[in-house]
């Protein structure tokens, strides 16, 4: 398997800031027990600071507020939360941030001045030294990742995860514009709650039986970073693909997983069974290296009308599988194409997603231990 670890000195220590959030908690779920990366410190606010994990995320009802469906790893529980801004970067060699955009632009510079970041914050994705990895799809940008450090002078780098929205849209498109090349995309998302964090989160009696219409900014980050996914290398940059992207975002009260219609417009005319075909094989390369958090496939094409649903299908893959399905003609446009796609916003969309990137990133060379 890849990532194996030979002896303790090939142990990437690891870093979780933002370690008691939705995201955070992921990443526990994703690292625990994990081959190669060995977690030696979680961060998070100064509210949690000095207290174990465990008593971090507890209610002040006294229920744990742990919400991944694997049990919380007790080697995790017991470890006393560092502030975010006092980790003793001489003892680590990655940092993975699940923190708002806000204090992740003040804090990732600082960590990436010594060490690998990988991010779920928005924080850097738009500059143009910053590539948006997605498993499987642009692992060939990571040479910007050289640029960075040249650029900033950092040991490090920053390595962001695209918006969890884009996620599942960027993955089932990309074979699509590589075979076929995408024109235009319409795409109207029915998001979960948990895509909303901990804090401030969603209030269930505002989503419960309900339909939010509105994510503030969401839209905007889905169409950027969707054409800067499918974007190519260009010199020190990314020219962004240049392909029309409207979407609606909305909430609903799922509590993983997105859900998202697309009406794609193809530059070719082509079958199902081409589209299918494209989907069923994208990413064998990738995969082919057997990576820990790697799912069999990236994608999943349900033939079955009533697939995806979000409830069945998310888990897919261990929520690293995007599920695809009603796959039909619109032929209100030229060479356009219908389908809905399921994608689980915290495990691909965001920690696992990390994990995995990160894992290819050691296997690239752009992290090792520093010891
Ligand atoms: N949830 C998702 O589906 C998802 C998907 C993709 C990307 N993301 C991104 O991931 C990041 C985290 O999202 P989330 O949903 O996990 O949010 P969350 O549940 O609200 O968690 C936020 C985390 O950040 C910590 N934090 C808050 N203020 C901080 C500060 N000033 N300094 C250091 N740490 C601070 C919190 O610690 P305390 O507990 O101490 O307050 C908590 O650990 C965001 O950038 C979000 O956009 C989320």
């Amino acid at each position: 398997m890849q990532n194996s670890p030979t002896t303790r000195n090939d142990q990437i220590r690891v870093a979780v800031v933002g370690a008691t959030g939705l995201a955070g908690q992921q990443f526990l779920a994703a690292l625990s027990g994990h081959p190669r990366f060995h977690v030696t410190t979680l961060a998070a606010s100064t509210r949690s600071a000095g207290k174990s994990y465990a008593e971090a995320i507890r209610h002040s009802t006294g229920q744990l507020g742990w919400y991944a469906n694997e049990p919380l790893d007790p080697t995790f529980a017991d470890i006393k939360i560092t502030p975010a801004n006092d980790l003793d970067l001489s003892r680590i060699d990655l940092v993975f941030t699940a923190i708002e955009s806000e204090p992740a632009r003040e804090l990732e510079p600082k960590y990436a001045a010594e060490c690998p970041v990988i991010s779920t914050a928005s924080a850097f994705r738009y500059e143009d030294d910053v590539p948006l990895l997605l498993p499987g799809i642009n692992m060939e940008q990571a040479v910007l990742l050289d640029r960075q450090r040249e650029r900033r002078g950092w040991k490090g780098f920053i390595s962001p995860n695209p918006n969890c929205t884009a996620v599942g849209l960027a993955i089932t498109l990309a074979p699509l514009h590589r075979a076929f090349g995408v024109r235009r995309v319409h795409m109207v998302s029915l998001q979960a709650v948990s895509g909303a964090g901990r804090s401030p989160g969603v209030i269930a009696l505002d989503v419960v039986d309900n339909v939010i219409p509105f994510i503030p900014k969401e839209e905007e980050k889905v169409a950027a970073e969707t054409r800067k996914v499918l974007g190519v290398l260009d010199g020190d940059r990314i020219a962004p693909a240049d392909v029309g992207i409207s979407v609606t975002c909305t909430r609903i009260g799922v509590i993983e997983g997105h859900t998202e219609a697309v009406h794609v417009e193809l530059a070719k005319d082509v079958s199902a069974d081409d589209i299918s075909a494209a989907w069923r094989e994208h990413g064998a390369d990738f995969l082919a290296a057997g990576y820990h958090s790697a799912p069999d496939r990236l994608i999943h094409v349900h033939d079955d009308p009533f697939r995806p649903q979000v409830r069945l299908d998310r888990d897919w893959g261990n929520g690293m599988t995007t599920v695809v399905g009603r796959l039909r003609r619109d032929e209100t446009v030229p060479n356009g194409w219908k389908y809905v796609l399921v994608s689980h916003n915290t495990k691909m969309g965001a920690a696992t997603g990390c994990v995995l990137v990160a894992e290819h990133l050691v296997a690239a060379g752009y992290v090792k231990p520093r010891r």
